[in-house]
């Protein structure tokens, strides 16, 4: 039976890293409410001339390069953003371009933090469908451009970055078991960035306080309630996929959740009865990069090389929306 397999990761992470005494300088907080509340210590930001389709490009050359492939051996690009480089055309074509591709079909999801999730899901059923044999899936944010740097509820959760992956559909084995999604549009008001807005462009760059941000988009959140609603709905739709694909929670290896808060993460690690070492854990290091983060975080384990052959890995996201899921992957690469 045809499986869709994970044949290549990358990821990358802008140069510039913002500590949280950095940010203590422009609102009022401190590294010790950052660490406490949230896990988070650093945020890497992007540079004034950089797009989020650069970060794309980067994340994904390097998981074309670990796949062993060129650009020319793939059939589509899927790049999940919220921060897209213009309202169109799509990301996933400036990444295509920029990559050296041409004609392949590129298209953008938006499930903003579950971005990656759903972005799996949807390629997995259209690979198993026969559609493409080999697809470059891309998480990448700007959040960096859509935050208000005077709200320090929001301002110190996030980060930029990008992560991505190859996928192969081949009859072989392992790979992606299963998803499962879920969205909730009534939440839409505790978390959201509502104003029309002119993108992620570099113009519209938050961190210069001289910036006339007025009337344009910026996060906003109401923060305990989202929590609550995360770990319960995290909780739930954990067991769900491990029943739906008749896997027991002894089977997990590896928890690849969305890094948005530790607290949230442990949570839920603690649910499946998961030790903190079978957690993939990068909030610390670069905050909340929405779409990015899951993929992100699974290149931090599969570089560290503590992946392995046969393990089995629950990736899952809570996004504004709110939009939530799981993957279930057998590794095989
Ligand atoms: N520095 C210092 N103090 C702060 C800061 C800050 N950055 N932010 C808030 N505070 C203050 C508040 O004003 C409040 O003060 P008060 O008691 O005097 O009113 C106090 O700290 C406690 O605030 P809470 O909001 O109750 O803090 P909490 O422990 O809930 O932590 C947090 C807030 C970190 C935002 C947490 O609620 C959280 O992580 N929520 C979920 C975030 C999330 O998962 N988002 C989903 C994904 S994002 C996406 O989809 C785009």
């Amino acid at each position: 039976m045809m499986q869709t397999h994970i044949i290549g990761v990358g990821g990358y992470l802008p140069e510039h890293v913002m500590s949280n005494d950095d940010l203590a300088k422009v609102v009022d907080t401190s590294d010790e409410w950052i660490r406490e509340r949230t896990g988070i210590t650093q945020r890497h930001i992007i540079a004034k001339d950089e797009y989020t389709s650069d970060l794309a490009t980067r994340a994904g050359a390097q998981a074309l390069e670990d796949a062993g492939l060129s650009i020319n051996d793939i059939d589509a690009i899927v790049v999940a953003t919220t921060t897209p480089d213009m309202i169109f055309p799509s990301t996933a074509s400036m990444v295509q371009h920029k990559l050296g591709g041409k004609g392949f079909p590129a298209w953008d999801i938006q499930a903003v933090c579950s971005g990656f999730v759903y972005g799996l899901a949807q390629v997995d059923g259209m690979m198993r469908g026969g559609m493409f044999q080999r697809v470059l899936l891309i998480g990448a944010e700007s959040m960096s451009r859509i935050l208000d740097w005077q709200d320090r509820n929001t301002c110190v959760l996030f980060g930029d970055g990008a992560g991505a992956v190859v996928l192969e559909s081949r009859d072989d084995e392992g790979g992606i078991i299963g998803s499962v999604l879920h969205c909730d549009g009534s939440y839409r008001d505790l978390l959201l960035a509502k104003h029309a807005h002119p993108g992620a462009s570099p113009h519209n760059n938050r961190l210069d306080l001289n910036t006339d941000a007025a009337g344009v988009a910026a996060v906003e959140m109401k923060g305990n309630e989202v929590f609550r609603f995360a770990v319960t709905k995290l909780g739930e739709v954990v067991k769900e996929v491990l029943e739906k694909y008749d896997v027991q929670q002894s089977e997990l290896d590896w928890l690849v959740p969305h890094q948005a808060n530790i607290r949230i993460l442990n949570a839920t690690a603690k649910k499946l009865g998961l030790s903190t070492e079978q957690v993939a854990l990068t909030v610390a290091k670069h905050a909340n990069t929405s779409a990015a983060s899951v993929p992100l975080a699974l290149n931090d384990i599969y570089r560290a090389g503590k992946v392995k052959k046969g393990q089995v890995l629950l990736l899952e996201a809570f996004a504004g929306g709110f939009a939530w899921g799981a993957n279930l992957v057998r590794w095989s690469k």
